[in-house]
């Protein structure tokens, strides 16, 4: 049998060196690694030693790949060695004894959960939940609904215009009221849905007033529909909102695009807080949209969910609700 060749060894030392290496998982493992394999009397050592015996030219090669095999070998060691302090570091100031903490999980924000509770009650009266655009067009946001040009009702809506030069009547809707024009313009009724989403108002903001907040529009539009069942819906919404006993309000109110309109206002501690505006569709705005005002009639509502939240959990700042202060999201 003929003797293993020298630069075979070389390659057989280094892939032993390096299996071993890499399974060595402690300070005294990686110890015993150094002595084995390139200690005074180690493996590496052993083969250097050997090269005596070798013709001259063999012993070149060899010797050299022997050589390079040390620096890698030192190199791979020091690297392990590294690893295995910081390793040690931080088991070391790892305080095993410490409670557990909560991890910090995400959560609906508190304008989505009140939105979706709102809309949920609706859903469960039949109203279907749908979505509309934020940037509008005058005539949706405002003649539609029954708002012309120069109406003094369009002072209630202080807009934001968008800056085009394309065109001159777009805006960041002031209401969602746009969603019944656009509703109606393509369904046939019976048509019973809730449309909640972002306003816009160009206004100064103070504890109660936002220039961005949420609205939720209501829309009923069938054959027969009557004040009654405008009453009834907004009783048993506020009934599921903020609890069986809870005393309503109706009282007159103006709006445009509702006849007649009227607030609704919930007993609070003894005080009547308005919660929400709403009416009969107006035979105008019925016939805007192509329906046969003698022939259907409907009710429509829209209220502002940061507000029944402030009112639910006594949040004095609607400013709260856009600042993203994870102090005050977190408590939902
Ligand atoms: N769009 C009205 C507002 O923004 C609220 C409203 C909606 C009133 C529907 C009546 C009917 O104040």
């Amino acid at each position: 049998m003929s003797e293993v060749q020298p630069s075979e060894s070389v390659e057989q030392l280094r892939e032993a060196a390096v299996s071993a290496l890499n399974s060595a998982d402690s300070s005294e493992h990686l110890e015993s690694w150094r002595v084995e394999f390139l200690g005074r009397k180690g493996r590496l050592t052993a083969l250097l030693r050997g090269l005596g015996s070798l013709e001259i030219e063999e012993r070149k090669i060899v010797g050299a790949a022997a050589n390079l095999l040390r620096a890698d070998l030192d190199s791979f060691y020091e690297e392990r060695e590294r690893q295995a302090k910081s390793s040690n570091a931080v088991v070391g100031s790892l305080d095993v004894t410490l409670p557990g903490r909560k991890p910090a999980v995400g959560g609906l924000h508190p304008s989505t959960q009140m939105i979706r509770e709102i809309t949920q009650a609706f859903n469960e009266m039949g109203f279907q939940t749908i979505e509309g655009p934020e940037i509008e067009l005058e005539k949706y946001n405002f003649d539609m609904l029954n708002i012309p040009a120069g109406h003094p009702a369009r002072d209630q809506w202080d807009t934001i215009w968008v800056d085009s030069e394309k065109y001159d009547d777009v805006l960041l809707r002031t209401h969602t009221s746009p969603m019944q024009a656009r509703v109606m313009e393509n369904n046939t009724p019976p048509i019973r849905v809730v449309v909640p989403g972002k306003c816009y108002r160009y206004e100064s903001t103070d504890s109660t007033h936002e220039w961005h907040f949420n609205q939720v529009e209501g829309l009923a539009v069938d054959t027969g529909i009557t004040f009654a069942d405008l009453k009834g819906t907004l009783y048993e919404f506020a009934r599921r909102i903020f609890g069986q006993s809870r005393k309503v309000r109706f009282r007159c109110d103006y709006f445009p695009f509702v006849e007649p309109g009227v607030d609704m206002s919930i007993d609070w501690n003894g005080r009547w807080i308005e919660i929400l505006g709403a009416g009969m569709v107006h035979p105008q705005v019925l016939e805007n949209s192509g329906y046969d005002s003698s022939k259907y009639t409907g009710f429509a509502f829209g209220m502002g969910p940061e507000r029944i939240s402030m009112l639910r959990n006594e949040i004095t700042d609607i400013r709260h609700f856009f600042s993203n202060d994870l102090r005050f999201l977190t408590q939902f």
